[in-house]
């Protein structure tokens, strides 16, 4: 259009056209999200002129699902890896999929055979800890059980070299427990990737209590290399993503019981603009995760509510993609959703049990619930400083859990919809018998922020 004008007319034409665009909450976003990058490498205590160590060498252990994927960041990179296991059919089968994986991309033209075949020079495996003891960085991914990893780490206790970093890649386990097994906690730090972990760009680096100033620097450049982007968390149960996340699965439950499908609440919620919904999330990442996770709450938080129909589903065997089904079934090959009546009998069933009469509800609730839940859990992390900053918060929920970009995080969405607002619709919700009262008491920090006219951000 601008060309079209006279020249004066048509720079004032632009001109007006950016002025409009630059005030609109996408450009709001977008520079938010540019800014909290480059914040999120910084640790305040940890200036930029800290000693680092050399990394020059890997030892990955564990050849599962995420060893594999980790090992991959690092031969990208031009880092050798040693991959440590017990059995070596464990080490094939992982070797299996890391060169399935490179194929793949030779095949779609994303990779060089040379590359691809230098990379794999620069993988070798073994199933003794004699040969992984002068690596530089060594991470551990093996099963999430307290015990195994307490086996690893003394084992890597006495055996790694002095200096070597001890990384823990765990979901949910204390990272100062793991770094009481050795005699040297101020090495330890939680390295914790996401899935596939070749691919999504999160990574929490998750500082322990003792974790040492350099090894924090150290880790942050290492994740730089990796092409990750690091950002740091306290210790806590699910640290800050699946912290956030388990809030965010109990409203979709409780959606279910009080009237929704599955596939009504993940297409709200993808309209709204998430990768998405939590039910085709909880298919892709595995819904047994999840049940594992809750047997363990009913347990130690007996009193935190849950909506039943995810342990159904399970019961049902129904544990997500891999399986072929889940909350909704998959043809093989394809990562189509494609809706289930038994999984829809089963909710009806379910209400009927309770006693619920479905009502209808809106696609605005739906997100509101889910975003406002992940707020709330939010603005607990940031004031026990688990996060350091409501914008690392925003980094964690782009990056690793496909919130939307351009709405710039679940903290500038909050901020930008008025916490006020934010705290009347939590006011609302916990006046719903059906939901958990107790979970929609704005956090503190979220109140005085609110009654002070402040934001997050
Ligand atoms: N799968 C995910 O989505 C995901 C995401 C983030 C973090 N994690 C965490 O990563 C870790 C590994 O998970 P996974 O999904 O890759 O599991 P997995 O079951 O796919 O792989 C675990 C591997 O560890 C090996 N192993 C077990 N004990 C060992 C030992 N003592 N020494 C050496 N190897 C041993 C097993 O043979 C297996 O190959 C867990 O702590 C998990 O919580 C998983």
């Amino acid at each position: 259009m601008a060309t079209k004008l006279k020249f004066d007319d048509g720079m004032n034409y632009e001109r007006e056209t950016f002025m409009n665009l630059m005030l609109t909450p996408e450009s709001r976003a977008l520079r938010h999200l540019f800014i909290s990058q480059r914040a999120a490498s910084k640790i305040e205590d940890v200036p930029s002129d800290t000693p680092q160590r050399n990394i020059g060498s890997i030892a990955v252990i564990g050849a599962g699902t995420m060893g594999g994927g980790i090992s991959m960041n690092f031969l990208n990179a031009g880092i050798p890896v040693k991959i440590l296991e017990t059995k070596q059919e464990a080490l094939d089968r992982g070797l299996t999929v890391i060169k399935k994986n490179y194929e793949s991309q030779v095949k779609r033209g994303k990779l060089k055979e040379d590359k691809y075949q230098q990379r794999m020079s620069l993988l070798s495996t073994t199933l003794s800890y004699d040969d992984i003891k002068d690596a530089d960085l060594v991470i551990e991914a093996v099963f999430e059980e307290m015990g195994v990893k307490q086996q690893v780490f003394e084992k890597l206790d006495q055996v790694m070299k002095k200096g070597a970093i001890l990384a823990s890649n765990t979901s949910t386990l204390d990272v100062n427990q793991i770094a009481s097994f050795t005699k040297r906690p101020q090495d330890v730090v939680g390295l914790h990737f996401f899935s596939p972990a070749n691919v999504m760009k999160l990574l929490e680096v998750v500082r322990g209590e003792k974790t040492a100033k350099d090894v924090m620097a150290t880790v942050m450049s290492v994740a730089k290399k990796i092409k990750k982007t690091a950002v740091v968390s306290g210790v806590c149960d699910g640290f800050i993503g699946n912290r956030m996340i388990e809030q965010y699965g109990r409203q979709g439950g409780f959606l279910l019981e009080e009237g929704c499908t599955p596939q009504q609440v993940d297409k709200a919620i993808e309209k709204f603009g998430f990768a998405m919904g939590p039910f085709r999330m909880g298919d892709l990442a595995g819904n047994d995760i999840g049940w594992a996770i809750r047997k363990r709450r009913y347990v130690e938080k007996s009193n935190m509510k849950y909506s039943k129909t995810a342990d159904l589903l399970c019961e049902m065997g129904r544990f997500g993609q891999k399986v072929g089904k889940g909350w909704y079934d998959y043809q093989e090959g394809k990562r189509d959703a494609i809706p289930n009546k038994e999984v829809e009998d089963m909710v009806v069933n379910h209400r009927k049990t309770m006693g619920i009469t479905a009502r209808k509800i809106s696609d605005e609730e739906i997100v509101q619930r889910l975003v406002f839940s992940l707020v709330n859990e939010a603005a607990h992390i940031l004031e026990e400083g688990i996060a350091a900053r409501a914008s690392d918060i925003d980094m964690v929920y782009i990056t690793g859990y496909g919130f939307p970009i351009y709405r710039g995080g679940p903290m500038l969405y909050a901020d930008q919809f008025g916490l006020f607002n934010v705290i009347q619709a939590m006011q609302r919700f916990a006046r719903n018998p059906l939901d958990d009262a107790s979970f929609w008491k704005p956090a503190p920090l979220l109140a005085k922020l609110a009654a002070e006219g402040k934001t997050f951000n």
